[in-house]
């Protein structure tokens, strides 16, 4: 199934791809470190017997938890939200603020997401939505959910708190040179040390990352397999490509 929000880096066109470089079997629980918007996990009905979505966006875990346990209310708050540029504004500054309850936070991040500008929670898009069809699939995604723990943490004690030889890491971090798209700085510091922890786990991993010189060096003695993808919309506007070179890493 897909993803039920859009998000910077997302990896939509991708999820075939690296779906067919998993591992067919010995693989009892399935991690994904930088969940994001979740492509990959809903791109499969299941990866393993006990699945784990992380992210260290709270508000983004927060609304995965919403949709997880409280469908029906976050339904019914959504329900009553009009996509209107006056709305859009209102809710960019109740999110900075406090007193929300988890659900009013959650239908208003899911809103900023489906009704901005390319998904950036920042400019209103003016794009006509049908929330009816939108929040009917919040449903199945609640159900796809179901079996799946969410949880809110950084990658470094999460790979140490979910690994074992039975384990398979996906990890999707923010690619080398965009960090800036992400509310969560991620440094050079922090690529290198992503490296160290991978060289030592028990588990089996697959990265996926843009195809730059700093993270070739890193990762030179992985398995590096190229791939190619369609440009966004945005890449193709800054850099006139048609086509985007990513890597796909992995210790296997
Ligand atoms: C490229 S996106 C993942 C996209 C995802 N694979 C998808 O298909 O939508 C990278 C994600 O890493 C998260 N992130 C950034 N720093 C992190 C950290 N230290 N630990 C865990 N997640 C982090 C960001 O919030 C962002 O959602």
């Amino acid at each position: 199934m897909d993803s039920f929000i859009s998000w910077v880096g997302g990896k939509r066109l991708l999820r075939k791809k690296i779906i067919s470089l998993f591992p067919a079997e010995g693989v009892e629980r399935y991690i994904e470190v930088f969940g994001g918007a979740g492509w990959i996990l809903f791109g499969k009905d299941k990866h393993a017997g006990f699945e784990i979505y992380n992210d260290i966006n709270s508000d983004l875990v927060n609304l995965f938890r919403v949709v997880k346990f409280h469908s029906g209310e976050l339904r019914r708050e959504l329900y009553l939200t009009l996509n209107a540029r006056e709305n859009f504004n209102d809710f960019r500054s109740q999110m900075k603020a406090q007193g929300l309850t988890d659900i009013q936070r959650a239908a208003r991040f899911f809103i900023l997401i489906k009704t901005s500008y390319g998904s950036d929670r920042h400019s209103f898009g003016c794009i006509r939505k049908n929330m009816a069809k939108i929040t009917e699939y919040i449903e199945k995604v609640s159900e796809r959910l179901n079996t799946v723990m969410v949880e809110n943490k950084s990658y470094d004690a999460l790979i140490k708190l979910y690994d074992k030889p039975a384990a398979l890491f996906y990890l999707d971090p923010p690619y080398h040179g965009t960090e800036k798209y992400y509310d969560n700085k991620f440094t050079d510091a922090d690529h290198k040390k992503l490296c160290e922890i991978l060289k030592q786990i028990q588990g089996r991993f697959i990265l996926s990352y843009n195809d730059d010189d700093f993270i070739r060096d890193l990762y030179k003695n992985f398995t590096i397999i190229e791939a190619s993808r369609s440009s966004n919309l945005m890449q193709r506007y800054a850099e006139g490509q048609k086509k985007f070179k990513e890597l796909i890493i992995k210790n296997f």
